[in-house]
């Protein structure tokens, strides 16, 4: 898919079919996933890959909708530290922030749907998942099949949102 396109098909999708992702796809998004970009090229993340088939109710807790637990696959993208480095907040979400995008574009031209999940409980993500102390849940994503209709996307004009320094 052309890759303007591919941007205007992503929407969020709030509600998805039982349908399970092939694990040929799901290896593709990570793999996507794996090569974004980061900071000097610390990686300093990882990603919990959680299946909510007859886990759903356990699930829940980390973000109560339907459609979280719904999905068949959700995943948490996680910063981890450097060692030897204070943690950076700022750069944490930046790196993983590129990661979440590669992967749910990857999935979009895969024909899967997603949704970004920034408004999750922490703890109950750090509980649920078993995260270690210095692994940080930044974002989740729902994966899966769209059950869900596609809304006009409403964005701003370029003008507003690009200006062009003059020489
Ligand atoms: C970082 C980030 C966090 C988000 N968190 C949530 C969320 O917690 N719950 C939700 O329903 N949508 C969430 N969204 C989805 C946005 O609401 C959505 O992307 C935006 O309204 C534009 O709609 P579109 O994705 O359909 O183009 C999030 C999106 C981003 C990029």
């Amino acid at each position: 898919m052309d890759f303007l396109e591919l941007t205007k098909k992503r929407y969020s999708v709030r509600a998805y079919k039982p349908t399970p992702v092939e694990d040929e796809k799901l290896k593709q998004i990570l793999e996507a996933a794996r090569m974004a970009p980061t900071g000097s090229n610390q990686q300093a993340f990882q990603l919990v890959v959680v299946h909510t088939k007859g886990r759903e109710e356990e699930l829940r807790p980390i973000y109560n909708r339907d459609w979280f637990v719904q999905a068949p696959i959700i995943i948490c993208a996680c910063a981890t530290t450097i060692p030897g480095q204070a943690y950076d907040e700022g750069r944490s979400y930046r790196n993983v922030g590129i990661v979440m995008d590669h992967l749910i574009l990857a999935a979009t031209n895969l024909g899967l749907g997603t949704c970004w999940i920034g408004a999750f409980d922490t703890n109950p993500a750090r509980d649920i998942l078993g995260l270690p102390k210095d692994v940080k849940p930044i974002v989740f994503a729902t994966v899966g099949y769209s059950d869900d209709e596609p809304r006009p996307k409403v964005r701003k004009s370029i003008d507003e949102l690009v200006r062009y320094e003059q020489w």
